[in-house]
């Protein structure tokens, strides 16, 4: 494992008021999202979605990285130039996600643990030779009644420690995304409380796996009360309740937090991360910073629907959002912001 090259990875990964693009919807998921316009499932469509979002002029600025799914990062662009090379010219670092998905864990209904690590450091030099810098893997942990069970934090922490080993062996930076849900009617206090420990059954986990944590990056959900809660909180409780967590849990030698949107509307994603970025100028240890999935790509995909004559409209709608976030990442978005869209 090199280190230095972990560390320089992350670091460019999280270079002030930039953050990730989250662009790795599996196959089937992004057949839900077109299937909402109308839009078919084809290789094509899926390419031609990709590279526009992908070569969004001057999507660099504001986007370190983006997470691709293995069938995005093998695909060429209309002329043959490879995604990752057309990425990098975009000053955009190819990313890809690894992990098979989350499927049920054995006698613990409700609950999932991810998978993928059967053949993982075949698939990682792979991935590292077509130009992937880092990886993603995404673990599930669902708050309802008596669960998350003891067996779900240590099954999900464990695979993540395993994968983040393999992928810094490799070279790639692991993302290390333990998502607790949005879905329930719990208050803000208990998504503290089973954020908390995720994260700390996590940092155990990555510890005895000897993983190099400044060669890492977390990918955490804010601590928010549940979508169907009969009170939903603040920007500022948001900020505050998700810094407290941070900093019961997650060690100092971590670079950054990325954080996903999961479901939040766009604009409460990025207010939620100026927020954070405001208390006490953004003084904490960590960078903090956004790596959204459908908070970047809604409008974007609401404006192209399809149809080649949008794909300007498209763009400019995802680097709106992408500055906006930009923004955030800094402690420095404005509502205002919101009205500039090109
Ligand atoms: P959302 O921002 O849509 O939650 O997606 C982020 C992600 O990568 C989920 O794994």
């Amino acid at each position: 494992m090199d280190k230095q090259t972990l560390e320089d990875i992350a670091r460019r990964l999280l270079a002030d008021g930039k953050g990730l693009l989250a662009i790795d919807e599996s196959t089937p998921t992004c057949g839900k999202r077109f299937e909402d316009y109308g839009i078919d499932n084809t290789e094509d469509n899926r390419r031609d979605y990709r590279a526009l979002l992908l070569s969004a002029p001057g999507l660099g600025e504001s986007v370190s990285g983006a997470i691709l799914y293995d069938e995005t990062l093998r695909m060429k662009t209309a002329d043959g130039t490879p995604f990752p090379t057309m990425m990098n010219d975009n000053g955009v670092i190819p990313g890809i996600k690894v992990d098979t998905g989350a499927k049920d864990l054995a006698g613990h209904p409700s609950e999932k643990v991810t998978e993928g690590l059967d053949g993982l450091r075949d698939r990682l030099a792979e991935y590292h030779a077509m130009g992937a810098r880092f990886a993603k893997w995404r673990a599930v942990i669902t708050i309802g009644d008596g669960i998350p069970s003891a067996a779900c934090y240590a099954a999900n922490a464990h695979a993540l420690a395993r994968y983040a080993a393999l992928c810094q062996e490799a070279g790639i930076v692991p993302i290390v995304e333990p998502e607790v849900l949005l879905d329930g009617d719990h208050d803000i206090d208990r998504c503290h409380d089973v954020t908390e420990k995720t994260l700390t059954r996590l940092f155990a986990e990555l510890r005895e796996q000897q993983v190099h944590l400044p060669g890492l990056i977390l990918k955490a959900s804010m601590v928010l009360p549940g979508k169907q809660a009969a009170r939903q909180a603040d920007v500022r409780e948001v900020a505050q309740a998700t810094l407290r967590c941070l900093y019961a849990s997650v060690p100092a030698s971590v670079p950054g937090v990325a954080f996903l949107s999961g479901g939040q509307s766009n604009e409460s994603a990025t207010a939620h991360l100026d927020a954070m970025n405001r208390i006490d100028g953004g003084a904490g240890p960590w960078t903090l910073t956004f790596s959204y999935a459908r908070a970047l790509q809604q409008p974007a995909l609401d404006a192209w629907r399809g149809d080649a004559a949008n794909v300007e409209s498209a763009q400019n709608a995802l680097l709106h959002r992408a500055r906006c976030n930009s923004a955030a990442a800094r402690g420095q978005y404005d509502p205002a912001q919101e009205r500039q869209v090109a």
